[in-house]
């Protein structure tokens, strides 16, 4: 698809004022594009480009990336949907996913999950005041014989303890 497509440059709104993608972003999702024959194959790749730049991705970016597919915007949303590591609402600049499933759970998450929120002040699904971290809770990370498992950014974590996990954070500015 052409950048010179009308549609594909559709300034739309939401509650954080008008958004248009950068031409990078445009570009890159042409480039995705022009990888599959159907350009839905292409969302998971959209949403990645958009909230690499953006950190999440916004009702009114879901739109225009839907407008540059040639697709409705709630297939776009139904993917993002989906996929547990593309964020729907605002995050920090670290993203710390802890898992709570079975493995972790019965490998003391809990505490660790809990030494976090202590650490950082805040509760699950929430971002610290300073931008730095938003803890969210995350499905099996496939690593259940090193629980319990932090996924830090694209870091993982393995066998974490409320007694390291101060380190572990320290390591994300
Ligand atoms: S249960 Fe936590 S990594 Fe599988």
């Amino acid at each position: 698809m052409s950048t010179d497509n009308p549609q594909s440059k559709m300034i739309v709104t939401d509650r954080g004022g008008p958004f248009i993608l950068s031409d990078e972003e445009q570009r890159a999702i042409e480039q995705a594009m022009h990888h599959y024959e159907d350009a839905r194959a292409a969302t998971i790749d959209a949403l990645k480009i958009v909230q690499k730049n953006r950190r999440w991705v916004s009702d009114a970016a879901i739109e225009a990336i839907a407008a540059v597919l040639g697709i409705a915007a709630a297939e776009v949303d139904g993917v993002a949907t989906f996929y547990n590591r593309i964020y729907r609402k605002p995050v920090g600049r670290h993203v710390i996913l802890v898992c709570d499933s079975i493995g972790c759970h019965l490998s003391g998450y809990e505490q660790v999950y809990a030494r976090i929120q202590e650490l950082l002040g805040i509760q699950p699904g929430q971002t610290t005041p300073d931008d730095r971290f938003t803890v969210l809770p995350v499905v099996c990370l496939g690593a259940c014989d090193r629980a319990p498992v932090l996924l830090i950014d694209e870091d993982t974590h393995f066998q974490v303890t409320p007694e390291n996990v101060a380190a572990v954070l320290e390591q994300y500015a």
